[in-house]
């Protein structure tokens, strides 16, 4: 039998009925572009990660960048981030006109906050860590950091709802916490939607005109803005999924232990530190000879993904960012020896088994 890395029609299926009756309702409301469920899902979702405010919006890369460009990112000015994210992360970064400059990571893949200060100059305008994986970034070092140098902090949580670090809701360290609900999330729409969160009133107000032509009202502009609105139908949805995602979350949690005891100790895959809160948007681990595991678990009918095969400073997009081979070399050397397993919550407990049983005998137990 076949262990997909992810199964997100099943996921969906399961759901089929309510997601029918949902589709059904929104149809006979006519409210498709705005609408109650969209207003519903930014008071849930604000309530969730314990915010002030949240703004619903068609992707998570739209969140960070109504993000950075309502902290005053501009043309000229730096962002500092990890070379090792989704491409968007960085996309952003350069659409508004300013460099991204890239910080190596720690072995658990997110930003390694001792070498952020050696990275700041007067140009620095903002920090802005990934939380890859579902792990946290540590974020009561990185806001001391902004704190010195009057940074702005943007989260980038796309990977991370529901994720905690010291007790506290990813999304609400910085000055906004950005995600995404794309299908492959934990918290997942039918498409693409993202969200994102704040305490700040004015970047609430300025986000929510941005992301809707930049009207106040109906009849009043006050800047040229975007259609970067979340739709009604993915509200409703999201709004239904929300009741779950706890548990969702603690499935993943349930099947990251149940890698942890079964893997062979020859296995690396960083754990969960006691500040910690870790919802596995993926489980990666790090091995030597990673391609061969990866087609030795395919031919086992295994499914993997890697995230990611590619540093952001080596995508041929970033060649004019001026960076090198051996510029970060903990993402270079991870690139070649993360995998991500399947770890989604719809996982058997047997199908964990034979996975490790695979990757034990692989690795020499
Ligand atoms: C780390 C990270 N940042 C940003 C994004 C962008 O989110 P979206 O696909 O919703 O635009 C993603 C999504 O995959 C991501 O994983």
């Amino acid at each position: 039998m076949k262990i997909p890395y992810v199964n997100i029609a099943n996921q969906n299926n399961k759901i089929s009925k309510q997601l029918t009756s949902i589709f059904k309702n929104i149809l006979d409301t006519g409210e498709y572009v705005g609408g109650k469920e969209i207003q519903k899902f930014e008071r849930n979702i604000a309530k969730y990660c314990n915010s002030k405010y949240a703004v619903a919006l068609n992707s998570g890369t739209d969140a960070l960048t109504f993000a950075l460009s309502v902290c005053g990112v501009r043309r000229g000015d730096e962002v500092i981030t990890t070379p090792n994210s989704f491409i968007a992360s960085t996309a952003v970064i350069v659409h508004l006109g300013a460099k991204p400059v890239f910080v190596d990571v720690l072995s658990n893949q997110n930003i390694d906050t001792a070498k952020i200060e050696k990275a700041i100059t007067k140009k620095t305008k903002c920090i802005m860590p990934v939380h890859l994986t579902g792990r946290m970034s540590e974020m009561d070092k990185i806001m001391k950091i902004a704190r010195k140098y009057n940074l702005k902090v943007i989260e980038d949580a796309a990977q991370a709802i529901g994720s905690k670090y010291k007790n506290k809701y990813s999304g609400t360290f910085g000055d906004i916490g950005c995600f995404s609900a794309h299908p492959l999330k934990n918290l997942n729409a039918i498409g693409d939607s993202g969200y994102l969160v704040t305490n700040n009133k004015k970047y609430y107000n300025k986000i929510k005109d941005l992301s809707n032509h930049g009207m106040t009202n109906r009849d009043r502009v006050k800047s040229f803005g975007y259609v970067s609105r979340m739709d009604n139908l993915h509200a409703a949805i999201l709004n239904f999924k929300l009741k779950n995602l706890n548990n969702v979350i603690s499935k993943r949690r349930s099947n990251f232990a149940f890698y942890k005891k079964n893997l062979s100790k020859k296995v690396y895959f960083p754990t969960e530190s006691k500040h910690e809160f870790n919802t596995y948007h993926t489980f990666v681990i790090q091995v030597e000879n990673r391609d061969e595991l990866k087609k030795y678990l395919l031919k086992n009918k295994i499914m993997t993904s890697i995230h990611y095969p590619v540093p952001i400073h080596l995508q041929p997009a970033s060649k004019r960012l001026g960076y090198k081979k051996g510029d970060f070399p903990i993402t270079e050397y991870q690139s070649k020896k993360i995998l991500t397993l399947p770890i989604h919550q719809d996982l058997k407990r047997n199908d964990i088994l034979r996975v490790c049983k695979i990757i034990n005998k692989f690795v020499g137990k």
